[in-house]
């Protein structure tokens, strides 16, 4: 497969394809998620909740994403790999913010950066676009403002919120984004933003009506959590499988059933002899 650029993200806004990006935090995850298909891995401030055990995404440092985005990026050939910055790093002066990103891209490998935000961080999105620094943008349930929303809900639901992502959508294209997660929002709204916007629009939790979704890689093979956002669909028991699999691993050792013989190596019989008599 051919590297997944900007270029081919238009394209596929263009043909109608859906595009199909997953998170990933690691050297196997983003393996699976290339080898399945995806068309962007998002190294998402989520590894604070799904891999660190943090309750929101906060606590998540440049230092965390660095890391993980280095592993993830090893794990790819082709895919586009885009990486979070994180909690109040949108909101720096220019010069932080860019050297953020610029480390993301120069140290770590990712392709670009997604940063959550509107109006109030337009003016380093453009810095960032002039610097040749593709920008995801990330409007609805922006995770890094939990504590100020007050939890993890649906935006835009009246005529003013609803009006106010639109016009913030189109902020953020005009200041030079290459794409735009949509996160919790009504479909209706998310088609709406999808038609207004030349630019894909990715969603999450937000219904059919996106140029592409995506889904947190722990969600999708409910991995380390038996609770998910209603949004999401499980498309396999992966939790479960592994839960399993090392449960037998540890009977297996307490009745002496593993190793066996063939996992072993051994000694000549005359050297065992030597040794032993
Ligand atoms: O961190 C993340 O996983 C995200 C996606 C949910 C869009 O930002
Ligand atoms: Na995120």
């Amino acid at each position: 497969r051919k590297k997944v650029t900007t270029r081919t993200l238009a394209r596929l806004k263009q043909e109608n394809e859906p595009i199909a990006m997953i998170t990933a935090y690691d050297y196997p995850s983003a393996k699976i998620a290339e080898q399945a298909g995806a068309d962007i891995i998002l190294v998402g401030d989520s590894v604070g909740m799904v891999v660190l055990g943090y309750d929101s995404t906060i606590p998540v440092t440049l230092d965390d994403m660095l890391h993980h985005t280095k592993a993830v990026v090893r794990g790819t050939k082709n895919t586009m790999v885009v990486a979070d910055l994180p909690f109040m790093t949108a909101h720096l002066s220019s010069d932080e913010v860019l050297r953020a990103a610029g480390r993301l891209m120069q140290e770590a490998g990712a392709y670009g950066v997604k940063m959550e935000g509107g109006s109030e961080i337009l003016s380093n999105v453009k810095t960032l676009a002039a610097a040749g620094i593709p920008v995801m943008g990330h409007l609805g349930l922006t995770p890094q403002s939990v504590n100020q929303i007050g939890g993890y809900v649906i935006q835009g639901k009246d005529q003013k919120t609803a009006r106010h992502l639109i016009d913030e959508a189109k902020r953020l294209e005009e200041a030079g984004i290459f794409s735009l997660v949509l996160e919790c929002v009504p479909e209706e709204l998310a088609g709406l933003i999808s038609e207004k916007c030349s630019i894909p629009v990715i969603g999450i939790g937000a219904g059919r009506f996106c140029d592409g979704q995506v889904l947190v890689f722990h969600d999708v093979l409910s991995i380390g959590n038996d609770w998910h956002p209603s949004f999401v669909k499980v498309y396999q028991e992966a939790g479960k499988a592994m839960l399993q699999g090392i449960e037998t691993y540890i009977k297996e050792v307490k009745q002496r059933v593993f190793p066996e013989q063939r996992h072993a190596s051994h000694l000549s019989s005359e050297l065992v002899e030597q040794l032993y008599g």
